[in-house]
């Protein structure tokens, strides 16, 4: 029978991602069973900290490094076989067995080169519309899904309809790819993610017979992983503990963020739990993660409370990198005056570059207004995390209002004016691109709190900010972490 006191829990995230979904998953898979993804693919980077050690996985649950625990990846996840297999090799290395416990959706979306091609190629090639993709195949993928010309993992056990599908695939997809430069595809074809040309050829672009036989041979690797997922979880759903690990966040979601800037899955609850086979009511414990008191966004799209605004963003999406950063900014700290520069000193302290790409994480205050909207999604408890980042900064702000500053606009049955307040976050980014953050101010605090573990230890300067977010935001943050560490958490 199930352990009574251990509720079924999702952990989805609140922003645009890497709030550390990761690290929280850990903490909270100590107690669970199960650990299953839903969304997403290998866009994801979920960093989990255990003393000296270090994991980056991109596919894998976080939940594999916890013993004996069993982990899914879900039907609603676009899965690419290389990249797991990367992934497996890093688990064998580090002599953490997953051979009987670690179940692959047979219904789980197939990415291939197709798709890490396409997603390069038209991203690059959109000049004014660049979304800055993690290029790992993830809107193709989803894509062909929805056109009904997908592939699954269950056909990676199937040569005939492997190949089969993989032509008419292949078909469609030259088409498209016609409107491209040849030599551009080429140049992408021979990225190592693309097998470093061995799926190129002359003619067609992709050679059908090299992709279905190094696909056949991943098939081969994974097949005693692939099971009916769905119907397993929704066996033991009743009798296991389950905790659901969220990828990218809410403000990312196809269905709920800052469209056409986001991903393309549902990365809220719903989304998630669909994702693996189960419904909404299976969950009792929905937590939504969110930085505090600063966020970061990777990749193009509005961010009204950037420090340095348009001037960041530039920055960071082009080409930027950790290195240069530290070559050219090294003399940036808490006390620099220039708004772009704090926010390196901020993306410096918090260590903000992507975990799957490297790019800088554009970093801003935190938006209460956008926090509401995900709670509307997800519900309102959550946990703050990355609260150490800004000890020793003078003064913090967040966001609690906008003016509109944009052309006269209707957003359904209002209508919105150059120079009005607004209180309510709209997630469109025609209207957000426009909105300019009006700020709380309040006093920092000058502790080291890493090491704390209780509440009442706390600053008082760091809890009456806690408390105004709560507050604005309408939510209720009872855990918070305090450092990288699987230990640095405080429940209130
Ligand atoms: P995810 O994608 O949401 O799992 O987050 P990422 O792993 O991409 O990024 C979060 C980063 O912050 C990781 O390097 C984590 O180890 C780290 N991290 C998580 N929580 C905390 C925290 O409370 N404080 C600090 N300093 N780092 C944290
Ligand atoms: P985790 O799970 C942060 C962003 C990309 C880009 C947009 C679309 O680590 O929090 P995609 O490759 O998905 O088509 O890119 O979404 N993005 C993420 N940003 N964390 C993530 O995942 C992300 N996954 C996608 O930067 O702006
Ligand atoms: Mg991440």
């Amino acid at each position: 029978m199930k352990r009574k006191e251990i509720p079924n829990r999702a952990v989805v995230s609140t922003q645009w991602g890497d709030e550390g979904k990761g690290k929280i998953v850990d903490v909270f898979a100590e107690e669970a069973d199960i650990i299953a993804r839903g969304t997403g693919g290998a866009n994801a980077g979920h960093t989990i900290h255990i003393g000296e050690r270090e994991f980056i996985f991109h596919l894998v649950p976080a939940g594999i490094i916890r013993p004996k625990k069993v982990n899914i990846i879900g039907n609603g996840v676009v899965l690419d076989p290389r990249v797991l297999c990367e992934e497996l090799d890093i688990l064998r290395h580090a002599g953490i067995e997953y051979k009987s416990r670690l179940l692959l959706a047979l219904n789980a979306k197939l990415v291939l080169p197709q798709h890490l091609l396409l997603d390069r190629v038209s991203d690059s090639s959109a000049k004014n519309g660049r979304i800055g993709t993690t290029g790992r195949g993830i809107g193709p993928a989803y894509a062909d899904h929805y056109s009904r010309i997908g592939l699954t993992i269950n056909d990676l056990l199937n040569p005939r309809l492997l190949e089969e599908k993989l032509e008419r695939n292949l078909r469609e997809k030259l088409l498209l790819l016609r409107e491209y430069d040849p030599e551009v595809i080429k140049k992408i074809m021979w990225h190592a993610h693309l097998g470093g040309g061995q799926f190129y050829s002359e003619n067609d672009f992709l050679d059908v017979q090299a992709i279905t036989k190094a696909y056949l041979a991943y098939g081969k690797r994974l097949a005693p992983l692939i099971c009916d997922t769905d119907n397993y979880l929704r066996a033991v759903v009743g009798h296991h503990s389950i905790l659901l690990e969220g990828a990218q966040g809410t403000l990312l979601s196809v269905d709920y963020g800052t469209y056409p800037f986001v991903t393309s899955s549902d990365c809220g609850i719903e989304g998630l739990v669909k994702g693996v086979g189960l419904r909404t009511h299976d969950i009792q414990e929905v937590w939504g993660i969110a930085k505090a008191p600063y966020m970061t966004r990777v990749g193009e799209g509005p961010f009204p409370t950037e420090m340095g605004g348009e001037r960041s963003a530039h920055w960071c999406g082009n080409g930027a990198t950790c290195k240069m950063e530290r070559e050219q900014y090294s003399h940036v700290s808490f006390e620099s005056e220039n708004e772009l520069e704090f926010g390196i000193a901020v993306r410096f302290a918090g260590n903000e570059y992507g975990a799957t790409t490297g790019r800088p994480r554009r970093t801003g205050w935190v938006d209460t207004l956008l926090l509401k909207l995900a709670t509307t999604v997800n519900g309102p408890d959550v946990i703050l995390t990355k609260l150490d980042v800004l000890s020793g900064c003078k003064t913090i702000k967040i966001c609690t209002a906008y003016q509109y500053d944009g052309p006269q606009v209707r957003w359904g049955m209002d209508t919105l004016y150059k120079g009005e307040t607004l209180r309510k976050a709209i997630p469109n980014s025609e209207v957000l691109q426009h909105c300019k953050p009006i700020y709380e101010l309040f006093p920092g605090w000058q502790q080291d709190i890493t090491g704390m573990r209780r509440w009442r230890e706390l600053p008082p300067e760091l809890k009456h900010i806690i408390h105004a977010i709560e507050e604005r935001a309408g939510v209720n943050a009872r855990i918070l972490s305090v450092g990288p560490d699987r230990s640095q958490m405080i429940f209130r």
